[in-house]
């Protein structure tokens, strides 16, 4: 009888002590699948295959074992800081940490474009936090290589890496909990000058990284701005590249995605030979006016760049005139005391600086728009000229 016992508390003892776990796991709505090690090979091939992790494939595979047996930590801190959200454990293909995917969860999900759905991760290492990962259709590869040829630059959303699967190009990005310049447009939120000049002054950086390079974003408007404004600091970071290609190679028809931050020259040039570097600046140039003026361009819209095509050509030129009349009502009304101000000799205001910059950006004429390298130098001097102590920024943007 004794041994028929010993034999059965061996036996089911296990089994009671793992119900035990799952019934204070389910408790705390915490589920954890956290990948098999024999994968771990597999793994470390597949984010190798990846790319620059700066780790070889042992270094991988012993990095794999030490995350996997840091799980109990990784589900505690992801029980303290999103405790609501059931989560799955996985993805420890990223060399420095794993992820934390939360499943089914409208409080994971972050935004989505027209390609992508991005949603909260948590990214696990020495300091873990969270990360937005961005789901996209294989066929939107083209983004990752760009990513790689622009990471690190200045003004351009932080990136962590990106790995294959379910047919899904999965992708890391610094989290910007406060989302996109739109959302503030959209909840009315007016930025002050200062905190416009820094954001306008990352993002006129990050555009000018990929003209730098040869590249043309070709998608600028308000929801790939994302801005971040605490006490501490004010940033914008420029995120989508899903458009952005070589200039020489930009003749494929897509000139801007945003029809409302579409220049006038498509109108009446041969889009073969439009400069496409001048076309970003003109969409940035819509989106500052938007943030200083507190609405679109007046012009905005008056024609729409995806059907081009079915416009005849008559009825081009009268929208093209019409747009420069728009144009020019706007200036003289916008900033004609500025213009008359800096005729006459007299010293103008950062505000009417800015302004100014801003028509020279929508100029009707692309040649006469200025290049990303002087826009960003200009905002930069405003910048320089801006005493901190002014700054305001936790009146605009607090919650
Ligand atoms: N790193 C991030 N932090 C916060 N929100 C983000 C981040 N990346 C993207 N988003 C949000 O998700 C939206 C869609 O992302 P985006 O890359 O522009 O996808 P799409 O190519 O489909 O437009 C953005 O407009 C923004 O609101
Ligand atoms: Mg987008």
């Amino acid at each position: 009888m004794r041994i028929v016992l010993f034999f059965c508390i061996v036996l089911f003892a296990p089994q009671l002590f793992l119900m035990c776990g799952e019934k204070a796991r389910s408790h705390q709505r915490i589920v954890y699948q956290g990948p098999p090690i024999r994968t771990l090979e597999k793994r470390a091939d597949m984010v190798l295959n990846v790319g620059k992790v700066g780790l070889n494939r042992r270094q991988l595979i012993l990095g794999f074992r030490f995350i996997e047996s840091k799980t109990k930590e990784c589900v505690n801190f992801y029980t303290v800081h999103e405790s609501r959200i059931p989560c799955l454990i996985e993805r420890s293909e990223l060399f420095h940490g794993f992820l934390l995917r939360s499943i089914q969860s409208k409080e994971a999900f972050i935004g989505r474009g027209c390609f992508k759905k991005v949603s909260k991760v948590i990214l696990y290492g020495p300091q873990p936090k969270v990360l937005a990962e961005c789901s996209a259709p294989l066929d939107e590869k083209h983004e990752i290589d760009i990513l790689e040829q622009i990471r690190g630059g200045e003004g351009i959303v932080p990136y962590y890496g990106a790995v294959f699967r379910e047919r899904k190009i999965l992708s890391y990005y610094e989290y910007f909990p406060q989302g996109s310049i739109g959302s503030l447009f959209a909840r009315n939120k007016p930025l002050d000058l200062l905190q416009t000049v820094k954001i306008f002054h990352d993002i006129a950086k990050g555009v000018r990284v990929l003209h730098e390079k040869g590249l043309v974003h070709r998608d600028l408007h308000e929801a790939n701005v994302l801005v971040d404004i605490t006490s501490q600091r004010c940033i914008g970071a420029l995120i989508d590249f899903g458009f952005t290609v070589l200039a020489e190679n930009a003749n494929d028809g897509t000139v801007q995605g945003a029809v409302y931050r579409c220049p006038p020259e498509p109108l009446v040039d041969d889009l073969a030979t439009i400069d496409r570097y001048a076309v970003d600046v003109y969409a940035l140039g819509t989106l500052l006016y938007q943030a200083v003026w507190g609405k679109m361009v007046s012009w905005a819209g008056v024609y729409d760049i995806h059907v081009l095509h079915k416009y005849p050509l008559s009825e081009r030129k009268e929208l093209y005139e019409r747009i420069v009349s728009l144009y020019e009502a706007s200036l003289e009304q916008d900033v004609g005391t500025a213009i008359q101000k800096s005729q006459s000799g007299y010293p103008l205001t950062n505000l009417e600086k800015i302004q100014l910059l801003i028509y020279q950006m929508l100029d009707v004429v692309p040649e006469r728009r200025p290049s990303i390298a002087k826009v960003s130098s200009v905002l930069e001097v405003i910048l320089e000229s801006m005493p901190e102590d002014e700054q305001n920024v936790e009146s605009a943007l607090s919650p």
